[in-house]
């Protein structure tokens, strides 16, 4: 048995950065205008990721989706010392519901040695199926809903009926949901937000048991680093939004039949990740302010020792105010 000193948890680093972007995000509830909440949480995410010890490349960047401002993939970030690290962000999952003041948006960021991540190309979506430890080594991205959910109650010791599916409320999704229900499984439908989603499933207290349809690519590597460390599993499958993607997809020499493994979305398990809430949701509280500054609810892991971490952080203004380049 190898026994070596504890190392650094690079997941304690990236929770300040996710409070960072999460504090400067949270001013913008309700307020309707998604881009400053972007900008806003992508400035204070940039500002903070750069004083992390590391050298960084963004791989998986955010905001192609709908030309939001980003943190840009290839972008180099941390103070460019050792360890060399892959960075995944999603400075506000759940932009939508932020900037119309509703629940279940969250700040997070991932981290894994270098060259390890998906890269997602120009793939904007993916298809996906998570699930918590119990039922790692069933799922099948390629068999039906029915197998699907019959081996996850299988392996839970539940009934079909017993399963609770979540699932983003999309159109696209109208078979998928027909079938669970033909299938007599219950469905959390979420209007946003399938990082958190991913997660749910390896956190029993959610009474989440399995993530299926289709979301971004991004979120789909994000979520895969949590599952790492929590110990639960993913498939995800590429999603090309109209041809135009799927030709320039095969002329990359992306396989779009392949099934992507947890392993072949963070190939190592020496992964960090962190998110903390912005608007309150079933996974983490939203940023509350006070008249002296702000309090702050995280989760943080690592995949090495599956560690995971609850932060309530408060965070006092009057102070900060004098030291931080970010205005919160
Ligand atoms: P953003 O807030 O980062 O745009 O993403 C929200 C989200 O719901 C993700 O959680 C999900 O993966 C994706 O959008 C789904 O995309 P779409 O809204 O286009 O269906």
């Amino acid at each position: 048995m190898i026994h070596s000193k504890p190392t650094r948890n690079l997941a304690l680093d990236l929770v300040r950065v996710t409070e960072a972007a999460a504090l400067a995000a949270g001013r913008f509830m309700g307020r309707g205008d998604k881009n400053a909440a972007d900008k806003a949480s992508v400035d204070a995410m940039r500002l903070v990721l750069n004083e992390v010890e590391m050298d960084g490349i963004i791989v998986i960047g955010e905001g192609e989706k709908d030309e939001a401002p980003m943190l840009y993939n290839g972008e180099h970030l941390g103070t460019g010392e050792p360890p060399q690290v892959d960075i995944a962000v999603d400075p506000i999952d759940g932009t939508r519901p932020l900037a119309h003041g509703q629940y279940n948006s969250l700040s997070t960021v991932a981290l894994s040695p270098r060259g390890t991540m998906f890269n997602p190309g120009p793939f904007v979506y993916m298809n996906k199926i998570a699930v918590g430890p119990e039922a790692r080594d069933v799922i099948d991205i390629d068999a039906s809903v029915e197998d699907n959910l019959k081996a996850v109650a299988r392996a839970k010791g539940m009934d079909v009926n017993d399963v609770t599916v979540v699932i983003l409320d999309r159109p696209r999704h109208e078979k998928l949901i027909s079938e669970v229900r033909r299938l007599g499984a219950r469905i959390r439908l979420i209007p946003d937000g399938d990082v958190a989603g991913a997660l749910m499933t390896s956190m029993p207290e959610t009474g989440i048991d399995i993530l299926m349809g289709i979301g971004g690519t991004p979120e789909g590597v994000l979520a895969a680093c949590a599952l790492r460390c929590l110990g639960g599993n993913m498939q995800g499958k590429i999603y090309p939004r109209n041809d135009v993607e799927r030709q320039k997809g095969i002329e990359l020499g992306y396989d779009l039949d392949k099934v992507l493994k947890l392993e072949d979305l963070v190939s190592s398990e020496d992964t960090f990740f962190a998110a903390t809430g912005i608007t309150g949701g079933e996974l983490l509280h939203g940023v509350s302010y006070t008249g002296a500054g702000a309090t702050t609810d995280s989760i943080v892991m690592r995949g090495l020792t599956g560690t995971v971490r609850r932060i309530m952080a408060q965070h006092r203004f009057a102070k900060l105010s004098r030291i931080s380049a970010i205005n919160y």
